[in-house]
């Protein structure tokens, strides 16, 4: 059988660490006898250009066949301008809508190799492993009516609606505890329950939802101090559960924590398991086509592609395990070196990837 893959590389470093990511993914492909069938689509700012929409008709076709997707990033200073409704982001939030993707797995994961890169303390992020489960279809970010309207007294007013279905809040929370019953066993439930109606009715599904895993310790956090305690001890989470747009916000400081945004992949998943692979880290127009960017969040995204989506738990490891192997052997990236390291280049990395695969095959 072979597994349909669509390929987003997207705007700014996107192309180069989706180059770097592919390659990876061919070679351990053929090590482990999985046949793929790849093509490649426009998503974000270079959909736009080249075809006038930020999610075109054609990346859609293939995308709603395909069996994963792994895509770089969108975004850039050339479509910033644009009316809102019209910008590259739209295209992400409009594929993460058709194809229903309303799980976001965002890990924070701390490589002892990079203890130095966090902004906090080694003490206090070594062995720093958070996964973060994102709802990624609802919430604030989808929720009607929207927009920016005229008061009768000639005010203009913007609003959106946060709103979130039962049937929303338990799928997002089976999912996080399963997720927590396969590694530590504890889960976080984020919310601000002491003032939003729609996060008291997601406490209250998500308590409701703890009743069938009786083997996950669940526990409840207001968002602000969920902040905080992510800064101040990290280590006390292990998954954290929460809404659209707490997610979006509390993923990036669980990334910082790790010191390298350049590290940490995501998947974006559906109820049958087509996901959407991506690195974290956004398209860095600054660094774009000067062989910089760092592709091992996105080779890492291919690792959680093949957990994830085409089922293949070994192949998974092989990459994470080649990974780790290059950041043992001290080549870095720009954003991830030291003074004593040896920085190379976004092709050098993946180079250093596909060698490691190699050696360990
Ligand atoms: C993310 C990004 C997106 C989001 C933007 C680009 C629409 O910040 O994936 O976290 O807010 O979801
Ligand atoms: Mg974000």
């Amino acid at each position: 059988m072979s597994h349909k893959i669509v390929l987003l590389p997207g705007d700014g470093i996107g192309p180069e660490v989706v180059a770097q990511a592919e390659r990876v993914l061919r070679h351990v492909a053929q090590q482990h006898g999985l046949t793929l069938d790849i093509a490649e689509a426009d998503l974000g700012g270079i959909a736009i250009d080249r075809q006038g929409a930020a999610y075109p008709a054609s990346t859609q076709a293939l995308a709603r066949e395909a069996d994963a997707i792994l895509l770089g990033a969108v975004g850039g200073p050339k479509w910033d301008t644009l009316p809102a409704a019209e910008r590259p982001e739209r295209g992400l939030l409009a594929i993460r809508a058709d194809l229903d993707l309303f799980a976001n797995l965002r890990p924070a994961l701390l490589y002892p190799q990079l203890a130095d890169a966090s902004s906090l303390k080694a003490e206090l992020v070594a062995g720093l492993d958070i996964l973060i489960v994102r709802e990624l279809t609802g919430g604030i970010y989808f929720g009607e009516p929207r927009g920016i309207r005229t008061r009768e007294d000639g005010e203009r007013e913007g609003f959106n609606t946060y709103i979130y279905r039962e049937s929303e809040i338990e799928r997002i929370a089976r999912l996080a505890f399963t997720l927590a019953e396969k590694r530590g066993g504890r889960l976080t439930s984020v919310d601000k329950a002491n003032v939003l109606e729609v996060t008291q009715l997601w406490r209250e599904v998500v308590s409701r939802v703890a009743a069938d895993y009786t083997n996950v310790d669940l526990s409840h956090m207001y968002v602000d101090n969920a902040a905080m305690q992510l800064v101040r001890a990290p280590k006390q989470f292990d998954v954290m559960v929460t809404g659209n747009i707490f997610g979006d916000i509390l993923s990036d400081t669980a990334a910082m924590l790790t010191g390298s945004i350049g590290m940490l992949p995501s998947a974006s998943l559906n109820a049958d398991a087509c996901g959407l692979y991506e690195p974290v880290h956004g398209s860095a127009p600054d660094i774009a086509g000067q062989d910089k960017a760092n592709p091992l969040a996105t080779i890492l995204s291919v690792a959680m592609m093949l957990r994830y989506s085409l089922n293949a738990p070994e192949a998974a490891t092989a990459v994470e395990q080649a990974v780790s192997a290059v950041l043992d052997s001290g080549l870095r990236t720009g954003d991830i070196a030291g003074t004593a390291d040896k920085v190379v280049g976004t092709v050098a990395m993946g180079d250093a990837v596909v060698a490691a695969l190699d050696a360990a095959a």
